[in-house]
């Protein structure tokens, strides 16, 4: 419940929003009719548009609006001399135990000591499992056809580093910019899609000279927290972080993190990273190829730094969907809203014939024909118009478009307004360029 309202955020929000997911079509538990599948999910109709929306947000701000950023999208099934180089067949490990009475499996520093299962403090040693995704390419399964399934995109920039510079002729300061799935066996995903095995990120990698990577470090920081709030995170529910030196991964000199007021505390949405020259230097060394920029004017060789912006794009959109959840009251009835940016909303409008009437369906048909150049548009012609305002607000959608009797004679249409349900009247003749303009395009 927002600050506007003076309520309180209710104890079991998290449960809520997950209802509401399954409920409207965000979020289903993979393979429920076999009664699922060990915490993966399915993006359901309206989720699968508001995690477009996300990285799309995400998109636009890294790479359409910059021209030092360039797009890359890399394989997901990867050689394993990349993860042998990057360090992370070694390293990328977490701490795992087992609880000696219920033979549970825990990750060690999440637990404190305590089996969260059944309370015994019997637990064996600490091991480092490695959390990558091992599989075969082809048909024998054999340690020659081993292959990985990639824990983070990144290594798909840096392994591709010489290609894009020799590409695009771009120089230092640069970015290769990349979005997608990325699969980490993790031994307690947690947290609805906070924590899955199966996830999607947005990375960049910004390749800098080494004496410039403090200036960078610093910047990108405050450009990824600026992203958050601009799309609606209320600023007491964000926060920076920068990590203890014992807490560094394993290639990172310094690290941020841009953390949520997630409903069980602060936690993590995006780490900034100083990956230093670790990753070029290691692919370099394990390859023989140079991974280095030669600059011709000054005649300077180096390898760069490169700072790190990584998201991740399920978990954010689930810290927008926990922040935009409210419940509220319209003239006397209790109705629940998502307040979503309209850039994030799974739809920006929704065409609302007040009745199935033969003369009223084809004008809206016609209206929703004007608005869906310009946005992902509902049409929806069942119940009455009161109970589609509600369903609408449950969903975000920020415009319902009315099309009534009036309409036939006038030419104009109801526009209402989901926090406000304030309406205007609005000529069709002026409707898209007035949704439009109101959703900033
Ligand atoms: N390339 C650096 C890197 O991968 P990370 O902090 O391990 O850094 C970046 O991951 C982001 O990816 C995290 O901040 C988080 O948003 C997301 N992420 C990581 N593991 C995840 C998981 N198991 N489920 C959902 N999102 C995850």
């Amino acid at each position: 419940m927002t600050e506007e309202t003076g309520a309180q955020q209710p104890d079991d929000l998290v449960e809520r929003v997950v209802n509401l997911c399954k409920r409207r079509g965000f979020i289903f538990p993979s393979a429920e009719i076999y009664g699922g599948f060990r915490s993966t999910y399915d993006y359901g109709p309206l989720g699968a548009l508001l995690l477009r929306n996300v990285k799309d947000a995400w998109w636009r701000a890294m790479v359409q609006r910059r021209d030092d950023v360039v797009a890359l999208d890399a394989a997901i099934l990867s050689a394993p001399k990349i993860w042998e180089a990057s360090g992370h067949l070694s390293n990328f490990t977490d701490p795992l135990v087992d609880c000696r009475n219920c033979h549970e499996r825990w990750r060690a520093d999440k637990i404190e000591g305590q089996c969260p299962n059944c309370g015994s403090t019997d637990l064996t040693e600490a091991r480092a499992f490695n959390l990558m995704f091992k599989t075969f390419a082809g048909p024998v399964e054999e340690d020659a056809t081993v292959a990985y399934l990639r824990p983070e995109t990144a290594q798909g920039m840096f392994v591709n580093f010489v290609n894009v510079l020799q590409t695009t002729r771009k120089k230092p300061p640069f970015g290769i910019a990349q979005v997608g799935k990325s699969f980490r066996n993790e031994i307690t995903p947690q947290n609805f899609v906070f924590r899955t095995r199966e996830f999607e990120q947005m990375e960049m990698e910004y390749f800098v000279r080494p004496a410039d990577a403090q200036k960078w470090f610093d910047y990108w920081l405050d450009e990824r927290f600026r992203w958050y709030l601009d799309l609606g995170i209320p600023p007491d529910k964000l926060r920076l972080r920068h990590h203890e030196a014992d807490e560094l991964s394993h290639y990172s000199a310094a690290t941020a993190d841009v953390e949520f007021l997630f409903p069980w505390g602060w936690d993590e949405l995006e780490g900034i990273a100083n990956r230093t020259d670790f990753d070029l230097k290691a692919h370099s060394a394990a390859s023989g190829e140079k991974l280095e920029y030669f600059d011709q004017a000054s005649g300077e060789r180096y390898v760069p730094y490169v700072i790190e912006p990584a998201a991740g794009a399920t978990r954010t959109m689930m810290a927008f969907l926990l922040a935009a959840y409210d419940e509220d009251e319209v003239g006397g009835e209790k109705r629940t809203v998502l307040h979503l940016d309209p850039r994030l909303a799974p739809y920006q409008a929704a065409v609302l014939p007040l009745s199935k009437n033969d003369a009223l369906v084809p004008l809206s048909r016609e209206v929703l024909g004007q608005l869906q150049p310009i946005c992902m548009c509902d049409f929806d012609v069942t119940q009455s118009i009161g109970k589609r305002y509600r369903r609408q607000d449950e969903v975000g959608t920020p415009f319902c478009v009315t099309v009534d009797f009036e309409s036939l004679e006038d030419g104009a249409v109801t526009v209402r307004e989901r926090d406000t349900t304030a309406q205007v009247r609005v000529p069709i003749d002026t409707l898209a360029a007035e949704i439009g303009g109101r959703l900033g395009r």
